[in-house]
This record gives structure tokens, sequence and C-alpha cells, in this order.
């Protein structure tokens, strides 16, 4: 399922980033265009990545970068 059309970004890439160390939205971005362009996939992508991160409860807010 695409996250970001704008970028056309998957679901699996959101994972495979996080698999790979990205750990916050800002990671994403940089790493994957995502939320780059209308943002709208902002909240979604940061769901993705939540389920995605080991150890991280889909509850619990993602550490905000620096
Ligand atoms: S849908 Fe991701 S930046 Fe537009």
């Amino acid at each position: 399922m695409y996250v970001c059309v704008c970028q056309a970004v998957t679901e699996r890439q959101i994972r495979q980033a996080a698999e790979a160390g990205a750990c916050t939205l800002q990671d994403l971005r940089r790493d994957l265009g995502v939320s780059r362009d209308c943002g709208r996939c902002a909240s979604c992508a940061r769901q993705c990545l939540r389920e995605a991160l080991p150890g991280v409860s889909a509850s619990e807010p993602l550490r905000q970068a620096a």
C-alpha cells in the first residue's frame, strides 16, 4: 500500500527503512522523501514507522529528532 503518494513510498519501504535504522519521521523524509511535498502522509507514515520499530508500542510517541 502507498503511504506517500507524492513520492510513491510504500509501507514496505518504510518497514525496510526502519530495519535499516530510521526511527523518526525526519529519517523517513531524508531517506525516502516521505512528507516532503504535501505532507498529508505524515501521520500515516509515523504510524507505519511505529508499527515497524521493534519494542515500540503503537500508542507510544516516537522519539523526536534533535
Ligand atoms: S503524500 Fe506524502 S508528501 Fe504528499
